[in-house]
């Protein structure tokens, strides 16, 4: 059970894993008469609450999708303030994300980006590797599809080279060539802006995820939003094919189980 300061809402299931499609920054930007990346730098504020706020109540593992590998099509002056802005943003939050114990992880095709990004990356993790607080996701350049290929490609090199067989692949071998192999799966999908669509994000690990979708823009996601979204979380029964008589028994089971 944990408390949310500001509303002293009470949850009592906690996602251990929350992946969130930080959509809407364009939008929030023309709104305004601003031009797009306006947006972007302004989605960086609700990037570092959100963080903190997931440190805070003990989320284990917060993936963000930052840069599909759709998102390359955008216009060319889009593209290079997206990265500039990742590797300001990188230089300006990672001392404090440090300090406080969080580990940062990237996934995505990183050869696609350039290389003073590249570098700071493999900094950002290095640096913070040993740390035993939340783990930070960011997927930049990153798409579901990419990601099963990639697994798909090493499971085939397997196979040539003799190490496993076709008729010996089940779906773990291919959970465990994933960019988020070894970590739990998401229990909790939030994307803001208002499209309900998964657009090309963890296309295998969201399988059994709760998906919320919200209207608010990213640079305007804030606690309330997270408490809302943690709230729908608590308000769900995760059966996983089964039926909820099934669930609700194993529930008893397991608290008779405490009691004794
Ligand atoms: C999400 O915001 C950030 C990225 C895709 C990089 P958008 O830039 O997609 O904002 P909208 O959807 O156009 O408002
Ligand atoms: C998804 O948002 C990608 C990120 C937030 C990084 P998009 O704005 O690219 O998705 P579509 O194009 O609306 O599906
Ligand atoms: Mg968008």
């Amino acid at each position: 059970m944990f408390t949310s300061k500001r509303t002293d809402i009470k949850f009592t299931v906690l996602p251990k894993h929350i992946a969130i499609i930080m959509d809407g920054n364009g939008r929030w930007a023309r709104k305004r008469g601003l031009p797009r990346p306006a947006g972007h730098h302004a989605g960086v504020k609700a990037v570092r609450a959100t963080v903190e706020l997931c440190a805070k109540h003990g989320v284990e593992v917060l993936t963000l999708f930052a840069f599909s590998s759709e998102n390359w099509q955008r216009p060319v002056t889009e593209v290079s303030a997206l990265m500039n802005l990742f590797v300001q943003a990188l230089d300006s939050e990672l001392e404090s994300m440090h300090r406080n114990g969080i580990r940062v992880r990237f996934i995505g095709d990183r050869s696609s980006l350039n290389d003073e990004l590249q570098k700071r990356m493999t900094a950002s993790e290095a640096r913070t590797a040993n740390n035993p607080g939340l783990i930070l996701v960011i997927a930049v350049a990153y798409g579901g599809r990419w990601d099963i290929t990639q697994a798909t490609r090493r499971l085939a090199q397997q196979c040539v080279a003799g190490i496993l067989t076709a008729a010996e692949i089940t779906d773990a071998h291919i959970s465990t060539q994933l960019e988020l192999a070894a970590l739990p799966e998401p229990d909790l999908f939030i994307r803001t802006g208002g499209e309900q669509r998964i657009s090309n994000f963890l296309l295998w690990n969201l399988a059994y995820t709760e998906l919320y979708f919200c209207d608010v823009l990213w640079p305007q996601f804030d606690e309330k939003q997270l408490n809302t979204a943690l709230q729908f979380f608590g308000e769900r029964q995760r059966r996983f094919g089964l039926t909820g008589e099934q669930i609700a028994a194993t529930k008893l089971h397991n608290v008779k189980g405490e009691a004794s």
